[in-house]
């Protein structure tokens, strides 16, 4: 677990979580509204390198940045599970990493592997953040971060 004193903290991690993201990658972002998923969001496309600003894409439901490794932003907040798949979300997911608002439940069954990241917020401003990994190699590259060795946490 990792404290998150500002939303430049917020940031600063997942920029420094994009190090740890390769193609083909899903990110679930759990956590309240106002919890920063889009400030970690934020930090996750400056790490990348993407293009444009990443903002919330309530109103839009995905958005794509164009990068090196590009970034499909989803807020899923206002799909049905059964919409999720619509979004054919699978067809990109191979070339990008895929960062999901909202998305606990529903699109963990699209892929193998994903990365869980729980926010929490306290009321005087903190966050803490978790990341779980499901499936695939999550698990040990986890415990290569938690060793230092990417510097993620
Ligand atoms: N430590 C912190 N981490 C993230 N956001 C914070 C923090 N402290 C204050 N904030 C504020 O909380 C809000 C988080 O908003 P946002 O990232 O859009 O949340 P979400 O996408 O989870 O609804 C922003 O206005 C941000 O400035
Ligand atoms: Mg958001």
């Amino acid at each position: 677990m990792t404290l998150l004193s500002t939303v430049d903290d917020t940031r600063a991690f997942g920029a420094r979580l994009a190090d740890l993201l390769r193609p083909g990658d899903l990110v679930v972002l759990i956590g309240p509204l106002g919890a920063g998923k889009t400030a970690l969001a934020q930090g996750i496309g400056a790490g990348l390198g993407v293009a444009g600003q990443v903002t919330s894409p309530t109103f839009v439901i995905a958005r794509v940045h164009r990068g090196p490794v590009p970034l499909v932003h989803v807020d899923a907040y206002r799909l049905a599970a059964f919409e999720v798949d619509d979004l054919d979300l699978d067809a990109s997911i191979e070339d990008s990493v895929t960062v999901v608002e909202w998305g606990e439940g529903m699109v963990e069954h699209l892929v193998d592997a994903y990365l869980e990241v729980r926010i929490s917020r306290f009321d005087d401003e903190t966050r803490s953040v978790e990341l779980v990994g499901h499936g695939g190699d999550w698990i040990q590259r986890l415990s290569c971060a938690d060793q230092g060795q990417v510097g993620v946490i």
